[in-house]
């Protein structure tokens, strides 16, 4: 026991208070201007934008539009200001130990990219690169190009037929040469969420590199890469609430330090003669060019916005929507839930029997609900599965119950026409 420091103990926390998904429209233009009722299941395609985000890159336009980092007047300062005040907003919301692990980057596929040429072109002919069977074509086909330009081999971890990585196979698939593991914190198309930290503490011992794909898990899930351990992280900006064209690439930094630069030109360098170019420290060895500095500003809106609601009362509420709705599928004659993963965000994929999923998008979306059909930028997958394609519907902070009711009653209304 405690030795007793005479003050009493701090009263139990109250729990949170849930979210309120109708009071966030209000600050949502999108759903004050539908004239119908706006049924926004599609947030893992992309979230909406509050009022906030628009405003930072509305004001960042009309205050301090000038190009960073160059100008020594003071509107090139404050722009300057603000985006490295976004960098550091980054920082800490993912928890990395310093500001220069944050590469501002187009976006998640941009990031992986860049990992995929300044670690991967220090790679021989032979080394392993290992992903998993959930991955989107974003983790996939930027590491089938270093295999044309190194020779590298391209593995990959089977899932379960629930739709799971099961470590057992992920420690199975590693070996003396692999050199990084790649893999999705939160699958797009099945809302699996993936045991990160013990994935990447296998990698680890086995001396392998680690990039995790968090496109989709920033947005519902506190993120922390020192508590994962990851080598390196991934992320969009526009399935954030943030603007399109940002997004982050964070890198332990000796990795970074260690990398060659994947884009060369503005801000990237120190000194440049026509027989060689020396390097820029961290960060900016990899923003070559103007960035997105607007969008930057607006994804720190967006993570402010984020931390204010709370990340835990994201996930209950989200979690809460997520339960209903396969309860509520599974229910419905003619539906088929695809995948069945133990741990889920906030995905859900699904089948209409006898009617193609491209089909029942359409009528749903002439309908007034937005989901997605298709294979989800994840053909392989969708091969591993047998489909062509899935509907997917996708829950964020402004759905509710309600959506989920137009959601059954639209896939009726499908199965009527079409069944
Ligand atoms: C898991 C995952 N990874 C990568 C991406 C690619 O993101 P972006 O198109 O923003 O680069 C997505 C987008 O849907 C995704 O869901």
């Amino acid at each position: 026991m405690e030795p007793s420091t005479g003050i009493l103990p701090p009263m139990n926390k109250p729990a949170p208070q849930p979210l309120d998904p109708v009071a966030i429209r209000r600050e949502f233009a999108c759903y004050r201007q539908a004239g119908a009722p706006l049924v926004y299941l599609d947030s893992a395609s992309s979230s909406l934008k509050p009022d906030c985000v628009i405003d930072a890159v509305a004001n960042h336009y009309r205050q301090t539009p000038a190009n960073i980092h160059r100008g020594l007047y003071p509107m090139s300062e404050a722009a300057t200001a603000a985006y490295e005040n976004a960098r550091e907003q980054v920082r800490r919301f993912i928890n990395a130990a310093a500001r220069e692990e944050v590469i501002f980057t187009s976006g998640t596929t941009d990031a992986i990219n860049l990992v995929a040429h300044g670690f991967g072109n220090a790679l021989q002919a032979g080394d392993e690169i290992l992903i998993t069977g959930l991955e989107h074509h974003a983790n996939i086909v930027p590491w089938q190009l270093l295999r044309e330009r190194r020779g590298i081999v391209l593995k990959v971890v089977p899932i379960t037929p629930a739709g799971e990585v099961d470590p057992t196979d992920f420690r199975a698939a590693l070996g003396p040469r692999t050199r990084l593991a790649a893999f999705t914190a939160v699958s797009n198309a099945l809302g699996t969420e993936t045991p990160v930290a013990e994935l990447v503490a296998l990698a680890r011992a086995a001396g392998a590199a680690t990039l995790v794909d968090a496109a989709q898990a920033m947005a519902c899930c506190p993120v922390d890469v020192q508590a994962w351990g990851c080598d390196f992280l991934a992320f969009s900006g526009h399935k954030l609430f943030g603007p399109n064209g940002v997004g982050v690439l964070y890198g332990r930094r000796e990795r970074l330090e260690a990398m060659n630069p994947f884009k060369g030109g503005g801000d990237m360098i120190r000194a440049v003669t026509y027989e060689r170019t020396t390097y820029n420290d961290l960060p900016y060895k990899f923003e070559a060019g103007t960035p997105p500095i607007a969008a930057a500003v607006g994804l720190g809106a967006a993570i402010q916005w984020v931390e204010e609601l709370g990340l835990p009362r994201i996930a209950t509420h989200e979690a809460a929507l997520v339960a209903a709705a396969i309860e509520q599928l599974a229910a419905l004659p003619g539906v088929e839930l695809v995948g069945r993963p133990r741990r889920r965000r906030s995905i859900v994929s699904f089948q209409l029997a006898g009617i193609h999923p491209h089909d029942a998008g359409t009528i749903l979306g002439t309908n007034g609900i937005a989901v997605r059909a298709g294979h989800h930028c994840a053909q392989p997958l969708m091969d591993y599965l047998g489909l062509p394609a899935t509907i997917r519907a996708s829950f964020s902070v402004y759905n509710t119950p309600e959506d989920i009711t137009a959601l059954l009653a639209g896939i009726r209304r499908t199965q009527e026409i079409l069944g």
